[in-house]
């Protein structure tokens, strides 16, 4: 393989500089730095463990002193009413990409799945897509709607909501334009920003069902429209069927109420399915016999195909697969053993398997998923490797309980072409440099 076959990863500008540090653009001073921890990583295997006292910060904490934080009284309860992470995971944050918003206020940003161990995300690192901004909308003033094909229109408050028995259940909420930027090369060099489109969450709500039968849906109904409440009405048709399947109105993510962010007070979802469906500040369902034909189905969300035809009504997203960790954002740091992670989904059910390929897809192995492995929700996988200062192609290929296999780009551009933003769910190539610099590049 030559360098010609690669693209190199484009690299977001106007990244924070402690986005620098933490692996957005690859500086000639974070090489020198990688260079230079590589080094002191051979020193630690030998040594045997991690962080040696070449790295510490402050010696004196270090064996056989008796460290600072067991010799004094530590802080009381009071100083934290809600909990926030520790001080020292403050890199652990949502990045937007300066150039892929239009306005001045960002429109969406990015979850740092490469500091994900496990399928859960946590609330306040779920990425953020808004149309219009983010509403902010008192619980005591919502109301949800529901009316055309059904025998009683009814208008529901958010008590109402809570008052039907609950259902909780773990779901993968992906963006139709995640990795959308990678369609015609490498382009963003971040695992967050190619692949920080998605978020997977506890839910607790009223399966849409129990909703649409207390109003009544009648037997000529086919379809409803879900409408959001903020400036965008954002706006989509969902089959009947769909609808009264796995759908449900939420009101809660992992153990609390929903972040205004995440639709507060009340969001449908719609497992499995592209995220503009997943209604936040959910304002009404209309029940009918065909399908809306909204902005958001026609102009938007659709896929332009070489023969100038669209496709349409790309719902469910395939399977897909991204190793998280070595990635841009997470380097080698030493030779030795190591342990690869990363993240694989389906639309259309469990991953059944996950394989990687260390070598740009020439050999390939069956990495361990990390259970529990639930159907359209994430899933944690994890292979040991050796690494001595070779060059690595790493790719993964996810695969689930249909029998479905995760693409590659030049595969997927065969039969859709280069003119889509959306469904990119091919499979991800980072090369490892000698150094331990991890690159986005492109191999066809
Ligand atoms: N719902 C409303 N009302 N307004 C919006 O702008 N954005 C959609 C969807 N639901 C949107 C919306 C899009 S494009 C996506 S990808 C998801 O919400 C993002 O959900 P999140 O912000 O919880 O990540
Ligand atoms: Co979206």
């Amino acid at each position: 393989m030559t360098d010609k076959t690669r693209t190199r990863g484009r690299l977001p500008m106007q990244i924070p500089a402690d986005a620098q540090r933490q692996g957005g653009p690859v500086s000639a001073a974070r090489r020198r730095f990688l260079a230079g921890s590589a080094a002191a990583g051979g020193a630690l295997a030998a040594g045997g463990l991690l962080g040696g006292k070449a790295l510490a910060g402050n010696p004196e904490n270090l064996p056989p002193n008796i460290p600072d934080w067991s010799r004094y009284l530590g802080a009381g309860v009071d100083a934290h009413p809600y909990g926030m992470p520790v001080e020292f995971e403050s890199h652990v944050v949502r990045r937007n990409v300066e150039w892929l918003t239009a306005t001045s206020e960002s429109s969406v940003n990015f979850t740092p799945i490469h500091e994900m161990d496990g399928f859960v995300t946590p609330n306040g690192l779920c990425f953020e897509r808004h149309h219009g901004g983010m509403a902010i909308v008192p619980p005591e003033d919502y109301r949800l709607m529901i009316n055309g094909l059904v025998d009683r229109p009814l208008i529901f408050t958010y008590q109402d909501i809570m008052r039907f028995p609950p259902e909780s259940r773990f779901h993968f909420l992906e963006c139709a334009a995640n990795s959308g930027m990678e369609w015609r090369g490498a382009q963003l060099n971040g695992v967050q920003y190619t692949h920080g489109m998605i978020h997977c969450v506890y839910y607790t709500g009223v399966p849409l069902k129990t909703l649409l039968q207390e109003a009544g849906v009648k037997t000529s109904a086919k379809w409803i429209l879900a409408e959001g409440g903020d400036s965008a009405g954002m706006t989509r048709s969902i089959p009947l069927e769909k609808a009264l399947d796995d759908c449900m109105v939420v009101y809660s993510m992992n153990g609390e109420r929903l972040r205004a962010e995440q639709g507060y007070p009340v969001r449908l979802i719609v497992p499995g399915w592209e995220g503009n469906m997943w209604v936040k500040w959910l304002r009404r369902i209309e029940v009918g016999d065909k399908a809306w034909y909204h902005r958001e189905e026609t102009s938007k969300y659709t896929d332009l195909l070489p023969n100038g035809k669209a496709r349409k009504f790309t719902w469910v997203m395939d399977a897909k697969s991204v190793i998280t960790s070595p990635s841009p954002e997470k380097p080698m740091r030493a030779e030795g053993p190591q342990v690869l992670k990363g993240l694989a989904w389906s639309g259309h059910g469990r991953i059944s398997r996950v394989d990687v390929s260390l070598d740009g897809g020439i050999n390939w192995q069956a990495a361990q998923l990390h259970g529990p492995v639930l159907p359209k929700a994430l899933t944690f996988f994890t292979l040991p490797f050796e690494w001595h200062g070779q060059e690595l192609l790493l790719q993964s290929r996810a695969m689930d309980e249909t029998g479905y296999v995760q693409p590659r780009m030049a595969a997927l551009q065969e039969v859709r072409g280069v003119n889509s933003i959306y469904h990119n769910n091919s499979i991800q190539t980072w090369l490892v440099n000698a150094n331990g610099v991890v690159d986005n590049v492109r191999l066809g």
